[in-house]
């Protein structure tokens, strides 16, 4: 028999702290960064203007701007020895280890030192995720060391250009661009949690986002949007994906890239970046993946009455992107180290220790029997 879950497990719907970063799924308020709706931001703002705003605490002005993503593309290359570590990782590593492991390296060679050169650490950080993880992907299963040097304005532009090695189209950056900035902050999720948590005990931000890193790769939060392409490219039919999802729903299998602990009828992120991914299915000569998708979209809702959350287009959105699935949750990590920077921050600037009581469950008394006794 299942077990009873404790009261308040998963601390849901608990206050853990303040923030003046971002609204989740607020009454009349939806999702806000600092104040301005995603809709606004994923049609108005550059994912780099978005980074600036969450870090620095307002939107850049035009000078401020072009200093900043001049800074930024300065700070893509990579040192010798990392770039040595991520070629001793092997192609079958997952990932998302390799960006875990080119973090916590990047903080051996550039340890933070004094927390008033966070903005550096930071800034640093979000510069180089792309670079990280191309550079073990090219080196990996292509064998090319590839030059991080490129001179594409945005991280999306520069990541894009490195992976694919040809000019990518305009509406290929603004895609990524946006899924970057749908991507960049979200309350205290898990893995931003996390980052306060590690944050909490005054440690260095190379640290928080390490672990950050690690607790997104988990397939209920950021790897939701690999699992969703594994499920999506299976099917070749609406009808075959409708028979598919109503005999996983038997099984009460859950279908990743649907549901949401905090949104309760929808994920405002989800129409914009399934917007992209019907404007990219159009663009290219396959329109399967996303008719696919939509019919599964259709019928969770039918079923279930559930809704897809962000992860769900993004998975063809990515895909349609030319990305392989296995680097879709790394694109996540670029995104959300804005958010988890300015969350450490903020952490930081009104610290308590982050200790939590817990609800002891255990025996009473045990008693003591000697080794060789038991
Ligand atoms: N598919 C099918 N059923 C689902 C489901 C899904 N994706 N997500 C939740 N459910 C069902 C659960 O089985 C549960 O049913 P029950 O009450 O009959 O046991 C109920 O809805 C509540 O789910 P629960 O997992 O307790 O909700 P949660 O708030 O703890 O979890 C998520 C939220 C996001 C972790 C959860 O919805 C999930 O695992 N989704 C898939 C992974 C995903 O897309 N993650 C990315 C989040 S952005």
């Amino acid at each position: 028999m299942a077990e009873k879950k404790l009261e308040g497990a998963g601390l849901r719907g608990q206050v853990a702290g303040k923030t003046s970063l971002s609204t989740v799924g607020k009454e009349g308020k939806g999702l806000t960064y600092r104040g301005y709706e995603i809709e606004v931001l994923a049609e108005k703002a550059s994912f780099e203007e978005v980074a600036y705003m969450l870090l620095y605490g307002n939107l850049p002005n035009q000078k401020e701007f072009n200093t900043y993503s001049e800074k930024l593309k300065k700070l893509r290359a990579l040192p010798n020895e990392l770039k040595e570590v991520l070629e001793n990782i092997p192609a079958s590593a997952h990932p998302m280890d390799v960006m875990r492991t080119g973090c916590s390296m990047l903080g051996n060679l550039e340890p933070e030192g004094e927390f008033k050169n966070q903005n550096s650490s930071a800034d640093r950080i979000l510069a180089s995720m792309a670079s990280i993880i191309v550079y073990w992907y090219k080196f990996s299963h292509e064998d090319i060391k590839v030059d991080l040097e490129t001179e594409y304005e945005t991280i999306g532009g520069h990541f894009l250009s490195l992976l694919t090695d040809k000019e990518p189209s305009e509406d290929d950056i603004r895609c990524l661009d946006t899924s970057l900035i749908l991507y960049a902050e979200h309350g205290f999720n898990a893995s931003t949690f996390t980052a306060r948590t590690c944050a909490s005990t005054l440690s260095d931000i190379h640290s928080c986002i390490t672990g950050a890193i690690g607790t997104l790769r988990g397939p209920l939060h950021g790897g939701a949007n690999e699992a969703a392409m594994e499920m999506i490219e299976k099917y070749s039919s609406r009808e075959e994906a409708h028979q598919a999802v109503l005999e996983m729903l038997d099984k009460k299998e859950k279908i990743m890239g649907f549901g949401h602990a905090v949104y309760s009828t929808e994920d405002p992120r989800n129409k914009i970046i399934k917007s992209w991914a019907e404007k990219l299915s159009k663009s290219g000569n396959d329109e399967t993946l996303y008719q696919v998708s939509e019919e599964i979209e259709k019928t969770m809702d039918e079923e279930k009455n559930m809704f897809a959350n962000t992860d769900f287009f993004m998975a063809s959105a990515y895909h349609y992107l030319g990305i392989p699935t296995k680097l879709f949750t790394p694109l996540f990590v670029i995104g959300r180290t804005s958010g988890w920077a300015a969350n450490i921050f903020e952490q930081r600037a009104d610290n308590r220790i982050i200790r939590p009581s817990e609800e002891y469950i255990g025996p009473d008394h045990s008693d003591w029997v000697d080794i060789e006794n038991r």
